[in-house]
């Protein structure tokens, strides 16, 4: 295959960073786009610039809010940007990392903004193709640590089936450099998992002691309770279990 130069927002994150370095693996040049770089996708500064001569993008921003407006208004105005800016300089596939399960739980503010920048996406000039992952293997660490106080966290029993972040790189950049797929399958790790006891194992591997407290009433309530975050049939399924993750460098 020829290198392509593929453009990757949010390239300091947890899958963009990946995502920068298995594209790089694979002989394509890559343009890292994120605010500490120089690009905010906010209000396109620096975003023509960084697209001359762009194959693709890879979309992995992220933003933590809690307000739905806000998160909404986020991701709109980003994708907008982003998508224009790419029209303008001739970019041909549009890769946008999204959450299985987004159009099946209403309140959550995150998905809102997710439903969001899909629907940009696919009503957008740019070809695309958007894909759906499952929670990342780290995904358990990180609701600890947005409700840890006092040596306590609370966090709901969640059902996933979650996937190594690597994994996640792995798949946007081959992706990123085949053709435009449109909505693509769900991708999921290799098994289902009770987010509480990630977290307990998650703890107990890095040495990190933390009383979890199960609930429903916290920062995820009953809608995603059930079957609502595993990925559907036909889904893609990637190689790393959680416990291979949880053996190696994170
Ligand atoms: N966590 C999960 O389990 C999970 C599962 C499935 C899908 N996802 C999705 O995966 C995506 C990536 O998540 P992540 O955890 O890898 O994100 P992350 O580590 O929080 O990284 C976010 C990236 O976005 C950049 N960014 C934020 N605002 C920006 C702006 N205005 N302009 C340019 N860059 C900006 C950040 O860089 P700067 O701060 O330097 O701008 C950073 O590089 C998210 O969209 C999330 O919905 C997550």
């Amino acid at each position: 295959m020829p290198a392509l130069r593929v453009a990757v927002a949010g390239a300091t994150g947890n899958i963009g960073a990946r995502t920068a370095t298995a594209l790089e693996r694979a002989g394509h040049d890559v343009v890292r786009i994120s605010r500490s770089l120089g690009v905010d996708l906010t209000t396109g500064d620096g975003l023509d610039a960084a697209l001359t001569g762009v194959d693709a993008v890879v979309d992995a921003t992220s933003h933590e809010a809690t307000d739905r407006d806000e998160t909404v208004a986020f991701f709109a105005v980003t994708t907008r940007n982003l998508l224009t800016a790419e029209a303008r300089a001739g970019v041909r596939h549009h890769v946008l990392l999204t959450i299985v399960g987004v159009h099946r739980i209403e309140g959550n503010a995150h998905y809102a903004g997710k439903r969001e920048q899909e629907r940009l996406v696919a009503d957008g000039p740019v070809p695309w193709t958007v894909v759906p992952f499952t929670q990342f293997h780290d995904f358990a660490a990180t609701v600890v640590s947005w409700t840890e106080q006092g040596g306590v966290a609370t966090i709901a029993p969640l059902l996933v089936q979650p996937i190594a972040p690597s994994d996640v790189a792995d798949v946007l950049a081959e992706i990123a450099t085949g053709t435009p797929q449109g909505h693509y399958r769900d991708v999921a790790g290799p098994e289902p998992q009770d987010l509480v006891d990630m977290a307990r194992r998650t703890n107990d591997a890095r040495g990190h002691t933390v009383e979890l407290v199960p609930t429903w009433s916290s920062i995820f309530g009953t809608e995603m309770a059930g079957d609502v975050l595993l990925p559907g049939d036909g889904a893609r399924i990637a190689p790393t279990t959680f416990d291979e993750w949880l053996a190696g460098p994170q």
